[in-house]
């Protein structure tokens, strides 16, 4: 028995990777695409990757209906995503979402109905290893130090910000404590937007511009020293590609909201 997919976003960047990563590997089979372009064709023949025989559908609606899965795959765009969740867990599939955007109220609303449905629904913001050990590193300096600010750089072309892995660092060091402010927000004399937003108890400053694709800089700060965490991801999906392959194989193995990709992985 292999895991059947279906993979929504399965031509773009992303999503064709992971496409690729599942024709490569004998327990997964994808049963299933979903983007708008080229609804109709086969996805190998838009991959040119004969081995991926699955039709592309329009809509998750259609490619659940026509095709049943044991785990839906969101890749597409922030403004479309949660919708496909919700769909996909009223298909009964287990979702693993991959695209960012969604706020930690839009994951609370899915983990009710993750629990309701009784199937695992795994966020992850970044499936880079890198990255994981990023969000880890960063957990342990924020227990010995109590304040910091995060730096998201990306694409000036991408249009939600902040990145959805800076989302899930605030979320995670929110966990740990909010960082403290000597100065209160409110108190800052000139221009306020320049100490960047408040999310989840972590001051965030996010940079659009042509050069980077993705990077964040978590920056500690106490009297008389400083630490910088630094992660900085190179122009290809693969990084992407094992960690996505991972969260397929562990999303059934638990019921409700699950969210990084550390939270199927032992890294003590
Ligand atoms: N978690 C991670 O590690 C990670 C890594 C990389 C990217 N991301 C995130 O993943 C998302 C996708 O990034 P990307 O660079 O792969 O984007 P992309 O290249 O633009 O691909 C988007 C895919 O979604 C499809 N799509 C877009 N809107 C759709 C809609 N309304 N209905 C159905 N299909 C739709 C597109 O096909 P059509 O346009 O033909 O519909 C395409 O297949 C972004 O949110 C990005 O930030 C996350």
């Amino acid at each position: 028995m292999t895991i059947r997919i279906c993979l929504a976003g399965a031509t773009g960047w992303a999503g064709s990777a992971v496409a690729r990563g599942i024709a490569n590997s004998e327990d997964m089979t994808l049963v299933s695409a979903v983007a708008r372009t080229h609804a109709g064709k086969t996805l190998g023949e838009v991959l040119t990757e004969p081995s991926l025989t699955c039709q592309v559908y329009a809509t998750p609606e259609e490619a659940l209906t026509a095709q049943a899965c044991d785990v839906f795959f969101e890749f597409t765009k922030p403004n479309v995503a949660k919708a496909n969740v919700i769909t996909a867990l009223n298909h009964n599939a287990h979702v693993v979402v991959g695209t960012s955007g969604l706020t930690d109220s839009d994951y609370e609303e899915i983990g009710t109905l993750a629990e309701q449905k009784q199937r695992g629904v795994l966020g992850v913001g970044n499936f880079a290893l890198t990255v994981v050990l990023l969000q880890k590193f960063s957990e342990i300096a924020a227990k010995f130090i109590p304040q910091w600010e995060i730096i998201d750089y990306a694409s000036d072309r991408k249009k939600d910000s902040p990145s959805g892995t800076v989302r899930e660092l605030a979320n995670r060091l929110s966990k740990i404590r909010h960082s403290e402010l000597t100065v209160p927000i409110e108190d800052t004399q000139g221009v306020k937007e320049t100490r960047g937003a408040r999310m989840t108890g972590s001051q965030v400053h996010s940079v659009r511009l042509p050069g980077f694709t993705i990077s964040v800089d978590v920056v500690f700060g106490m009297p008389d020293q400083k630490l910088t965490i630094r992660h900085d991801s190179g122009t290809s999906a693969q990084p992407y590609v094992d960690g996505s392959l991972l969260s397929i194989r562990k999303v059934s193995s638990f019921v409700g909201l699950r969210r990084g990709l550390d939270s199927v992985l032992d890294l003590s």
